[in-house]
């Protein structure tokens, strides 16, 4: 992706993905580089070069994303950095056969999960609705909202990860439940997506996919 920086919006991999449509682009208020950083030339990352990826650079992200919205502003998304040798080398034994060498040269692989117990933060983070959390008392009716925020926040994250010069590589390809049992053993977190973040190497990404046009994706009623 930062090889593509500050380039003229030209093409992506022989896709004219990175050339927006006029109008579409008369409609934004974000700047082109900022579009481009985030978006147009913005790639999923498989491959990637030796430089780390610091502790300040993932506060930084956390710093920004942080502020995007969740219902109840709930966040229940939690993120585990894979750092340790012991534990990249179990994690890598859960991928997906394919998913295996996608990861392997990522200098940083971080486990996105949800916080099963999220309910029990809404008082501090919905002050305001203080019975919030009553309605989540029963384990079963947080698991499908806890999963759907944290996977708006993975979104967001996503997004965080290239705004700070880098690039992600998600994977839902894995065992979630051996993931789970490696890290997790209380069960008061769930796996969903594991990510692979830093700089892409130069033949790091595959070409790049079509994207649905606008009339295939908006109906208006
Ligand atoms: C939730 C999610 C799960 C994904 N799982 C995998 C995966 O298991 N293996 C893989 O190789 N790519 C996976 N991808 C990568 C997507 O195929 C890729 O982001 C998409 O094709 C867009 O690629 P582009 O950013 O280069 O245009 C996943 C992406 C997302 C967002």
């Amino acid at each position: 992706m930062t090889q593509h920086r500050g380039e003229a919006a030209t093409t992506v991999d022989g896709a004219r993905a990175a050339t927006p449509d006029r109008e579409a682009v008369a409609g934004l208020v974000l700047d082109d580089r900022a579009a481009d950083l985030l978006f147009r030339q913005a790639r999923t990352a498989y491959r990637f070069t030796d430089e780390p990826v610091t502790e300040a650079q993932v506060r930084a992200i956390h710093d920004l994303v942080k502020w995007a919205p969740t219902a109840l502003n709930a966040q229940p998304l939690r993120v585990t950095l894979v750092r340790s040798d012991q534990a990249r080398e179990q994690l890598l034994a859960r991928l997906a056969a394919g998913n295996r060498a996608k990861a392997r040269t990522a200098p940083l692989i971080a486990v996105l999960s949800y916080d099963v117990d999220f309910h029990d933060v809404l008082p501090e983070v919905l002050p305001s609705n203080p019975a919030a959390r009553d309605g989540f008392v029963e384990e079963a009716a947080r698991h499908a909202f806890g999963q759907f925020n944290a996977a708006l926040q993975a979104g967001y994250f996503l997004l965080g990860v290239r705004a700070a010069g880098l690039a992600a590589g998600p994977m839902g390809g894995f065992d979630r439940a051996g993931v789970d049992a490696d890290l997790f053993p209380d069960g008061l977190q769930r796996s969903f997506l594991v990510v692979n973040i830093g700089h892409p190497a130069p033949d790091g990404t595959f070409p790049r996919n079509p994207r649905l046009a606008f009339d295939r994706v908006v109906t208006t009623i």
